[in-house]
């Protein structure tokens, strides 16, 4: 017998034998071990690869190739037993392990609104009952609307109030206050009156403590019209203070300046930790600070397309992040934007 047909032979058996084997293998534990001992690396049919050397030089291409044959053969029908062994695992799963759809189902964590997310929309609210409409406007803002249409250039002081981050892009910022609002609803809606609340995100760059963030709410109000006054001005606020804390709210009022208003205010409401008797919260004052406002600054009203002989208006800018803070004490600011799940789920 010539080497060429001893090998040949010797191949031919093993194919019998793995295949007859492969035959009689019902789970996957041993469709993993037949595959060791006749397709892995170390297995026998490999080591013909290594023997072709035994057969004379003109016969190992045939041998070779016959081998690769036999390899490729059994590979197939490796992946037919496998195919088959995981369909019949699978129906066998369905129909021991059936699925009971009687049994209660798990009930999924439910999420909540953010704390601001409600206050804002109280605020909202009071404010539409007074006839404000709800005003979106960008918080990616140019230094023009931020600043200079505001009555602030580029020299004025109160800058340094107002210092915020900046985008790569010159002239182009993150807003500081929701006052930018005002000349864009007074652009779109000139010459008709105008009441706005103008709620969303500011950025200043600030030092941060319990009472100061780098970023946070603000809702502006802006109301705009002929005969429009101060007194409009506070009876607006001291009624959204009532609606928002309760007939009893002790607030005052108390000039400020704000070179987009003329004149200009800020509201207190009460120091809800030690009821107006002064504490490290209010820093000793007894009254905590929720809004900026005052009467537009005819300058203002005239780059919003108003002419200010003829039309008067007020604006607000108040802090809802402050205004929870009393409304339920709590006394960091840092919680808002903290994202703590046991701060959050309380609300
Ligand atoms: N924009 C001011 C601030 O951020 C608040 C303000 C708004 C004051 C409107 C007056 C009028 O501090």
């Amino acid at each position: 017998m010539s080497e060429k047909s001893g090998l040949i032979l010797e191949l031919k058996t093993l194919q019998k034998k793995a295949e007859s084997e492969l035959k009689g293998i019902q789970d996957a534990v041993s469709l993993q071990s037949w595959r060791a001992a006749y397709l892995s690396r170390s297995s026998d049919i490999m080591a013909f690869f290594k023997r072709l050397s035994e057969a004379p030089k003109k016969e190992r291409p045939m041998i070779g190739q016959f081998a690769n044959q036999v390899k490729a053969a059994l590979e197939t029908q490796f992946e037919k037993k496998e195919n088959i062994i995981k369909q019949v695992g699978l129906e066998m799963n369905l129909r021991n392990k059936r699925l009971d759809v009687t049994l209660p189902g798990r009930a999924p964590a439910h999420g909540r609104l953010h704390i601001q997310t409600l206050v804002l929309r109280q605020i909202y609210r009071i404010f539409a009952e007074m006839g404000f409409q709800v005003y979106r406007s960008p918080e990616v803002e140019t230094d023009e609307n931020n600043f200079e249409l505001l009555n602030i250039p580029a020299h004025h002081p109160a800058r340094d109030l107002w210092d915020t981050f900046y985008t790569t892009k010159p002239g182009v910022i993150m807003r500081t206050h929701t006052s930018p609002g005002q000349v864009r609803a007074m652009r779109e809606f000139a010459p008709e009156p105008i009441r706005v609340a103008l709620p969303g995100m500011c950025y200043r760059y600030e030092q941060i403590d319990a009472s100061h963030e780098i970023q946070f709410n603000q809702v502006e109000l802006l109301a705009v019209g002929k005969n429009i006054t101060f007194g409009d001005l506070k009876g607006t606020l001291e009624e959204f203070a009532k609606r928002m804390y309760g007939e009893g709210v002790r607030t005052r009022m108390r000039p400020s300046y704000f070179p987009f208003v003329e004149p200009g205010a800020e509201m207190d409401v009460e120091c809800f930790v030690c009821g107006g008797k002064g504490c490290s919260v209010c820093g000793e004052k007894g009254w905590l600070e929720i809004l900026g406002c005052g009467m537009v600054h005819p300058v203002v009203l005239r780059n919003g397309g108003y002419d200010p002989e003829i039309y008067s208006g007020f604006a607000a800018g108040l802090g809802p992040e402050r205004i929870s803070m009393l409304r339920y004490h709590i006394d960091d600011i840092r919680n808002f934007w903290g994202n703590d799940v046991r701060f959050l789920e309380q609300f």
